[in-house]
């Protein structure tokens, strides 16, 4: 069965062909980050438009490179929400209106079960209940993943995202936006010990996030020394350090507490390099095993809703979307 996504939630126009779920015949994804650049962040009128303007583009091009004309499609599955409203209405409106005219089914997917089933383009994949950690710019939370279609929230940041919370350390730093992969690139370089910035663990026992205070101690930091531009790499090797040991201990003692072996990463923040190494090392100490996307699946893209679309197909609660249905802005989970 051969599924177009399409993903529109916020800065990125994309489009994949996706083949039963797992198998990526294309996967093309149109970056809005110039556009949004001299802002330091996403303005949402500008991206809805930027997203009027190449959707079309963006899934010829999806088609074109999985070698598959419309008429070869199955079925479509565009981001329903959570996102910028006005984003989410040109893909979702775009996918409707494309199945419609072929008659084809078509599916609503929710933007963080996109995100975690983008573990099953890539082999091997983890079996079910695991447990995941889904960091990006927009959420942060850890998941008792029962099924395809089905995760049970267990916490969640009760301010920033952890991908938020870079860009803004990132900005503060004059690093440019987005932030979080610069930062992880000059971390590297850094001393994680140099600075000792506040780690949240709120409830030890809960799996709840807050990266505000974090966030306020780096910018106090930068108030205090008055030097701070000499030790960058320091400061955002600090904050890394502090950010990738909540979330790798929190997702860690979320595995325990529900007896899951397996464990995944996924969302933007996956990328990072640092906290990949610590749940690795912590995940083989403890027998489990780590599932992460390939890189370019970590950030937004429409192969992984193109797969979740596949099984919402399959699922009764989803299948059969009402010509009527609309897009959300918060989020919204069905366990
Ligand atoms: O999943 P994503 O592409 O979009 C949302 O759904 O939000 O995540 C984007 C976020 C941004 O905040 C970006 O700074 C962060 O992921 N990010 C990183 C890294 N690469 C991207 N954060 C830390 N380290 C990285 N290497
Ligand atoms: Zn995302």
């Amino acid at each position: 069965m051969k599924i177009l996504g399409i993903e529109t939630s916020c800065d990125e126009t994309a489009a994949a062909v996706v083949e039963d779920g797992c198998r990526i015949l294309s996967s093309v994804v149109s970056s809005q980050v110039e556009v949004h650049h001299p802002y330091g962040g996403v303005v949402p009128e500008l991206a809805s438009r930027k997203h009027i303007e190449v959707i079309g583009p963006v899934v010829d091009q999806a088609l074109a490179e999985a070698g598959v004309r419309p008429g070869d499609l199955d079925a479509l599955a565009a981001t329903r929400g959570p996102g910028l409203v006005g984003a989410l209405l040109v893909g979702f409106s775009f996918a409707r209106a494309y199945a419609y005219a072929r008659q084809i089914p078509w599916v609503g997917v929710n933007h963080l079960e996109g995100h975690l089933n983008s573990v099953f383009l890539s082999e091997p994949v983890p079996d079910f209940p695991f447990v995941a950690l889904l960091a990006s710019g927009g959420h942060t939370a850890v998941y008792l993943v029962k099924s395809h279609t089905r995760a049970e929230c267990l916490g969640q940041t009760r301010d920033d995202a952890a991908g938020e919370a870079f860009d803004k350390v990132a900005k503060m730093l004059e690093l440019g936006y987005p932030g979080g992969a610069m930062i992880s690139r000059l971390a590297a370089s850094g001393d994680p010990g140099r600075f000792r910035f506040p780690r949240a663990y709120l409830d030890k026992e809960a799996f709840d996030f807050s990266f505000s205070g974090i966030k306020t101690a780096v910018k106090r930091h930068i108030e205090t020394h008055s030097d701070y531009r000499e030790h960058l790499a320091d400061i955002a090797a600090g904050f890394e350090a502090a950010v990738v040991a909540v979330m790798a201990d929190k997702l860690i003692l979320a595995a325990e507490k529900h007896h899951c072996s397996d464990i995944a990463l996924v969302g933007g923040v996956a990328a990072n390099a640092a906290l990949r190494r610590r749940v690795e090392q912590a995940a083989e100490s403890r027998g489990m095993s780590l599932f992460v996307p390939d890189m370019k699946l970590c950030g937004d893209n429409a192969a992984m809703i193109a797969a979740a679309g596949y099984h919402y197909l399959s699922d009764p609660v989803f299948a059969g979307e009402r010509l009527d249905a609309d897009v959300y802005s918060r989020v919204k989970f069905i366990d």
